[in-house]
């Protein structure tokens, strides 16, 4: 009985190890802006994890800023544990520029990036 339990332990641990070591770091899917980018309207990308263990934690950045959820120019919505929406609202000169999704998990990092450049603007 006791080497049976001692068996079942060690199995456990031996799993649990294998479990953390085999973690995914994330993988992001390219977004692009795309359509009709002009003063006025308003614009949103996705982020989305195509690969990776859970959970994830994400981050936007403009210009390598980073984008806090309560600024009213933007808005950063979770849509699910994979998928991340930025809102550009009311498009102008200031919302050109570099724009990341940065997606973190314990076992690493990635993220992509797209430049926002309206048209008509020099
Ligand atoms: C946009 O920002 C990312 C992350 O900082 C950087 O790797 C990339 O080169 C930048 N792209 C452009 C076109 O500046």
């Amino acid at each position: 009985m006791i080497i049976f339990l001692f068996v079942c332990f060690t199995t456990m641990v031996v799993l649990q190890s294998l479990t953390v070591e085999g973690l995914n770091p994330p993988t992001i899917k390219p977004f692009h802006f795309s359509g009709e980018l002009r003063e006025g309207l308003r614009t949103m990308v996705m982020c989305g994890i195509i690969d990776g263990d859970r959970p994830f934690e994400f981050k936007w950045f403009k210009d390598s800023e980073l984008l806090l959820p309560d600024k009213n120019h933007f808005s950063i919505q979770i849509i699910n544990e994979f998928t991340s929406i930025l809102t550009i609202e009311h498009l102008n000169a200031l919302s050109n520029g570099n724009y990341t999704c940065r997606v973190t998990n314990s076992a690493g990092s990635d993220e992509k990036s797209d430049v926002l450049t309206m048209k008509g603007e020099i």
